[in-house]
């Protein structure tokens, strides 16, 4: 089940016939993302042409992979589907939970010990179902999936938002939560609003310091964080082309910022070239035959107008090197422009660190164009000014620059060399003992997020992204306002010197090479594989199938919290510390809508115990409704859910016995959650009725016993003084919704219909 060149061959075996079919029904010629989602509809060749931005479509991806902090409940839910093995290539990469501290050996030998038992778990899981393993150190997901398994014209689904980086190499490739790749993985259709479609055409060619990097802090400024959401991006034109693999890599990572469902590229040279280099001839064979369906039909790009839903043209040779931040990755400065914008803004112009790597900017051509400046430091005897901090993207990245001599160059300016592994980009950094009181400071660094805290925990420090060579430049001169292009460094004898534009290569001019590159291949038969999960264990729990909730439990319900105002899947199960729960269902369960404000009192984790008539948390609250078996409701406002696609967020109500969330309006992925744990997801029919909610309220849903697609539900709602209000609320299940709800869970049919 790891690299699988026959499903390759499977997809662009029936790729003509589905994009004419498409062509033909679309009644126009073709942008990439369109021949590759037509390619991929669940029922085969397509029937008719979808409405972008409406028509809800339900897929088939060719590939599944998971990173350790999501796979974990994803895979405890598998496990639950009465599967013997992922129904699509599967892979599993261990990356999130190793700290980068000491450097890469003490690190990795601290998270082995530290999280061996989610490892282990992992690890035993994928070995028993077929799933492919990448241990702690093999490498960051995307940069792996890169090197391995991406394929033009492919699309594959990700349990992680940079999934996206797979473009690069011409796929579709969008992140989802746990409960989307459990439904792959269990042979099922995923489901997707058909997107709108961003056409963003590069003229002219990269040159001197400007890098892919540069392309995507560009577009981040232009669309900003918002600005791609429900879209895929699609690059094209001459400066497209002339761009390394990994630089498309690197732009498509970085469209998740922008809110992109995901971003790509047509096939071209550098993709073959890529392929080749990645020992995947075959691949690069197989591209090649069929590569009129790899790209845009030739009259898209002719006439981007005609075919996108927006265009937007970016110069290569105008444009400037950028220093994107802080806090948000969408606020760009040009370097050599910064003096003044720091100034006024207060933000430090000494800068402590320099991190080059994570799964945005770690291939070998951006650590050999990094390493062009490092070494003229060295050679021009500058002396850093800030510590730098390097995380190669894969073990196949790292064992090769190091052949090449490349991390020699760092080592010699007193770089750390970390795990191949997210470590500072996921917060997974001990740079500090106490970071909530650590000082104001800048750092740079060519990761993709910026937001307060996302590094180091500090909420004082400033972070900066810039491409890996600006990184190195502005960690030697140690200062945010520093331009390579104009500006002069005094060295150790005291003379003026410049750093020159960086060089690099595209690809390691003797080959990758790799020695352990961290992969374990599943056994052919896994069924005789336990997986062991101790029972005292407070960062994984197997999971129980979900009870069905019956009509009577909808009766004599009590409120658990009316939430006021912005209540998204961070407000419903938050992340921070909470994140090493992720696999515990019932210790992740105590973190439950802490953070939504209870709309009686305007604070948080503060409601009140109906039977005790004391004020609690919102957990415990809950616990106690539970324990006397009195099932619950929520109640909130618009876009309840809205944020991540998080599971978590639906599982752990849900274990905790709420029955019924009733909001004025749902984020859609969330409501989806809820209908898949077996939840009532209900609407106000008339919205003002969320203000006919009391905190002492006792709910009956008079008609559940009728529960069916399109008929309202009716909603008695009884006050505390004894008087009445009777609420419609609508919900959108369908009848296989519906059958979810009367089983318990989606996966409690799935694992009915395998029995
Ligand atoms: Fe890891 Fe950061 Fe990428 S957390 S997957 S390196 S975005």
């Amino acid at each position: 089940m790891a690299f699988d060149i026959d499903m390759i061959k499977g997809v662009y075996a029936s790729m003509g016939e589905r994009v004419e079919k498409a062509r033909e029904l679309v009644g126009k010629p073709l942008t990439l993302s369109e021949k590759i989602l037509y390619s991929h509809l669940w029922d085969g060749k397509p029937e008719k042409a979808f409405v972008r931005g409406k028509d809800y479509v339900d897929f088939a991806p060719d590939r599944i992979a998971c990173q350790d902090a999501t796979a974990q409940m994803a895979l405890l839910q598998f496990m639950q589907a009465g599967k013997d093995k992922v129904a699509v290539p599967t892979t599993v990469h261990c990356d999130h939970l190793i700290q980068a501290k000491d450097g890469a050996a003490a690190d990795l030998k601290h998270a082995n010990e530290t999280s061996k038992e989610v490892f282990d778990f992992l690890g035993s899981v994928s070995n028993k179902y077929g799933i492919g393993f990448w241990k702690p150190g093999a490498g960051i997901i995307h940069q792996v999936v890169l090197e391995n398994y991406a394929f033009p014209g492919g699309m594959m689904i990700g349990t992680d938002s940079h999934t996206v980086n797979a473009g690069g190499l011409g796929m579709v490739a969008i992140g989802v939560g746990g409960a989307d790749a459990v439904d792959v993985m269990a042979g099922m259709a995923w489901e997707l609003k058909f997107p709108k479609l961003i056409g963003v055409k590069l003229t002219g060619k990269l040159s001197g310091w400007t890098a892919p990097k540069d392309v995507i802090l560009k577009v981040a400024e232009i669309l900003t964080v918002k600005g791609g959401t429900g879209a895929i991006v699609e690059y094209f034109g001459p400066g497209a082309t002339s761009m390394s693999c990994t630089g498309k890599g690197t732009i498509c990572n970085m469209g998740a910022e922008i809110g992109a469902t995901t971003s790509t590229f047509g096939y071209d040279e550098s993709m073959e070239r890529y392929l080749r280099a990645t020992d995947r001839e075959d691949v690069a064979d197989e591209a090649n035959k069929v590569k009129e369906h790899l790209t845009a039909d030739p009259e898209v790009y002719a006439n981007p107008e005609q075919y996108f839903d927006q265009v937007i043209e970016i110069n290569l040779s105008e444009l400037k090197p950028l220093l994107n931040g802080p806090f948000t990755p969408d606020l760009a400065t040009e370097v050599g422009t910064m003096t003044d914008k720091a100034t006024e803004n207060g933000w430090p112009l000494a800068v402590e660190w320099g991190l080059i790597g994570s799964c945005t900017n770690s291939s070998y051509e951006d650590l050999s164009r990094a390493s062009s400046i490092a070494q003229q430091a060295l050679d021009k005897k500058l002396k850093t000014k800030a510590e730098f901090g390097i995380n190669p993207g894969s073990e196949q990245v790292r064992y090769t620059t190091e052949r090449d001599g490349i991390l020699e160059i760092f080592e010699k300016l007193d770089a750390k060399i970390f795990t191949n592994a997210c470590g500072p980009c996921i917060g997974q950094w001990g740079r500090y003992e106490d970071p909530k009181n650590a000082p104001k400071n800048s750092i740079v660094h060519s990761f993709n997020r910026n937001f307060a805290k996302r590094a180091d925990g500090n909420p004082n420090t400033h972070a900066f992204v810039a491409s890996p060579e600006m990184t190195a430049a502005i960690a030697i001169a140690g200062r945010l306002d520093f331009n390579p292009l104009t500006d002069t460094l005094i060295n150790e004898d005291g003379e003026e010197v410049m750093l020159d534009e960086p060089t690099g290569w595209e690809l390691p001019p003797k080959g990758f090479e790799v020695k352990e590159n961290g992969y374990e291949d599943p056994l052919e038969d896994g069924s005789g594989v336990e997986v062991k999960v101790a029972s005292d264990s407070e960062r994984l729990q197997l999971l129980e199938p979900f009870v069905p909730i019956k009509a009577s439990d909808l009766q004599g319900m009590k409120l658990l919290i009316k939430a006021f105002g912005k209540c998204t899947t961070d407000h419903i199960s938050m992340a921070g510390p909470w994140l090493r729960f992720r696999g515990h269902l019932d210790n992740i369960a105590n973190n439950t809508l802490i953070g939504a404000v209870n709309a009686f009192n305007q604070k948080t984790n503060f409601v009140k115990n109906q039977l005790t008539g004391e004020y609690g948390g919102v957990p415990d609250t809950q616990r106690e409704y539970k324990k006397k078996g009195i099932m619950t409701v929520v109640v909130g406002d618009h876009n309840y859910g809205e944020g991540s696609s998080r599971e978590h967020a639906a599982m752990q109500p849900r274990h905790l016995g709420v029955a019924v969330v009733i909001v004025k309006s749902f984020a859609r992925i969330h409501e989806t959650n809820l209908k898949k744990q077996g939840m009532l997801a209900l609407t106000f029919a008339n919205e003002d009725d969320y203000d006919l909610i009391q905190e002492d309220d006792t709910f009956n849903i008079v008609d559940a016993a009728e529960f069916a697609p399109d008929k309202p539900l009716t909603l008695e709602v009884v006050h505390a003084d004894g008087s009445k209000d009777t609420i419609i609320t609508n919900h959108s299940y369908n009848d296989a919704q519906i059958k979810w709800f009367n089983e318990g869970s989606a996966l409690n049919l799935i694992k009915k219909q395998n029995a």
